[in-house]
C-alpha cells in the first residue's frame, strides 16, 4: 500500500497504475502495465484557494478542479473569439458555491467580470467574502437565485455573458430519497444541466464549461447541448472511487440504462486501495462553443458513451487509449490523492485533542 505523504508543491508526479500488480493480487493474470496521470498533476491550479478562502456546502475538490480545467479552456476560447471592443469577458457561473471557478478566471484576467448565482444564500455570502479576500469584489457579484426561477433568466439576459459555467449536483437521485433542494439532481442526474441548457438556448453565451459524470447519462448532456447549438470542443475526465456509505445509490445506479460504473476488483482496488470503494466512475467536464460544428454532435455523443461503456467493462485501460476524434485529457484520482487534495486545501490547522 502506498504511504501517505505530504503534498509537495510543483512536485506532483505521473503515477504508473500497475494493472499487473493488481491483477497478480486478485487473479494472477499478467495484463501488462497501465499508465495514467494522477489528477494531482493539476492540483496547483487550486493553490490560491487555501484558508482563509472558504468553501460552501457540497464542495468536492476533484469536481471543482475538473470544472476549473474546462473553464480555463472555455475562457481562453472566449477571449480569442471575443468581438467585445473593451476586451471584457462577462462570466456567469450558475450553482457557483464558493465562487472558486469564476474567481480563478478573474485572478487570471484583470478585465473580466463575474456574476455567480446559487440557490443557497450561505454560499453567496461565502463567495462574496472570498471575492473580497482577493480584492476583486468590484468585478464579482454573487446573488441568491434558483436556476429554475423566471427571474434567473431575466438576470442572465440582462447580464449577457460571454462564458457560462455550471458545475451542478449530478448524482442520480433515487425516487424514494428526499435530498435537499441544493443536492438533488433528478432521476438520471441531469436535471440541473438540462435546465442550464434551456437557459443557454435563450441567453446564447459564446462558450460553456459544464460538468457532469458517467452516472448521469453522459451522452444526453452532449446531445442537448447540440440541440441548443453548442458543440463539445474538448473533454476532461477523471476516474474516481464512489463516496457512498450505504450502497443504496449503487443499487439504484445498476437499474439505470445510462449510468456507467466499473465494479471490477482490479479497478476498484487500484482506485480505492484502502478497501473503501464499491465502484469507480468518471467525472467529466466539457468545453463547448456556439455554432461550431454542432452537426457532429451525434458522433461526439456516441463516442463519449462508448468511452463510458468501455470504462464500465474494461476499467482504467479505456482511459489510456480513449479513441476519440476530439481532444480529451484523462487522469485518475485514487483515495490517497483525494486525501492529499483535501489536505492541501484545508491547510495545516492546530490538532484538537478529544477526550
Ligand atoms: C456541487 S456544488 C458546486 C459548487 C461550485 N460550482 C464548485 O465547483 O465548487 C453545487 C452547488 O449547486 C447549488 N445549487 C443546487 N441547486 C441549485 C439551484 N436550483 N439553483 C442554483 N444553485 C443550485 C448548491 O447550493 C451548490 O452550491
Amino acid at each position: 500500500m502506498r504511504r501517505l505523504h505530504s503534498f509537495q508543491p510543483h512536485k506532483c508526479k505521473t503515477r504508473a497504475f500497475s494493472r499487473k500488480k493488481v491483477d497478480e493480487q486478485f487473479s494472477g493474470t499478467d495484463t501488462g502495465g497501465l499508465f495514467l496521470q494522477s489528477f494531482l498533476e493539476e492540483a496547483d491550479r487550486l493553490r490560491p484557494f487555501v484558508p482563509p478562502f472558504r468553501f460552501s456546502a457540497f464542495f468536492s475538490p476533484e469536481d471543482t478542479l475538473l470544472c476549473v480545467c474546462a473553464s480555463e479552456s472555455a475562457f481562453r476560447r472566449a477571449k480569442e473569439e471575443s468581438t467585445e471592443p473593451t476586451d471584457v469577458i462577462r462570466i456567469a457561473e450558475l450553482t457557483t458555491g464558493s465562487g472558486l471557478v469564476g474567481i480563478d478566471l478573474l485572478l487570471k484576467d484583470e478585465k473580466s467580470r463575474l456574476l455567480g448565482l446559487d440557490v443557497d444564500q450561505r454560499a453567496c455570502d461565502i463567495a462574496t467574502g472570498n471575492a473580497k479576500l482577493f480584492k476583486i469584489e468590484r468585478r464579482a457579484w454573487f446573488e441568491c437565485a434558483d436556476i429554475w426561477s423566471d427571474s434567473t433568466i431575466a438576470t442572465l439576459i440582462a447580464y449577457d455573458p460571454n462564458l457560462l459555467i455550471c458545475n451542478p449536483p449530478y448524482v442520480p437521485e433515487p425516487g424514494d430519497q428526499n435530498l435537499a433542494l441544493e443536492a438533488g439532481a433528478g432521476p438520471d442526474g441531469t436535471a440541473h444541466l438540462m435546465r442550464t441548457l434551456e437557459l443557454v438556448s435563450t441567453v446564447r453565451p459564446q462558450t460553456l464549461a459544464l460538468s457532469w459524470c458517467s452516472l448521469s447519462d453522459p451522452a444526453k448532456v452532449i446531445r442537448r447541448a447540440a440541440e441548443a447549438g453548442y458543440a463539445l470542443n474538448s473533454l476532461f475526465v477523471v476516474a474516481i472511487a464512489d463516496g457512498e456509505y450505504s450502497g443504496s445509490v449503487r443499487d439504484y445506479l445498476r437499474t439505470l440504462p445510462c449510468a456507467y460504473i466499473n465494479e471490477n476488483s482490479d479497478t476498484v482496488a487500484t482506485i480505492g486501495p484502502d478497501g473503501s470503494a464499491r465502484f469507480a466512475y468518471l467525472l467529466m467536464a466539457g468545453e463547448f462553443s456556439r455554432g461550431m460544428d454542432a452537426g457532429n454532435a451525434a458522433e461526439t455523443a456516441n463516442a463519449v458513451e462508448h468511452l463510458c461503456a468501455r470504462f464500465a467493462s474494461d476499467g482504467l485501460s479505456a482511459l489510456e487509449h480513449p479513441e476519440l476524434s476530439f481532444p480529451a485529457t484523462s487522469w485518475v484520482l485514487d483515495r490517497w490523492d483525494e486525501l492529499e487534495l483535501r489536505v492541501m486545501l484545508h491547510g495545516r490547522t492546530k490538532m484538537t485533542r478529544i477526550g
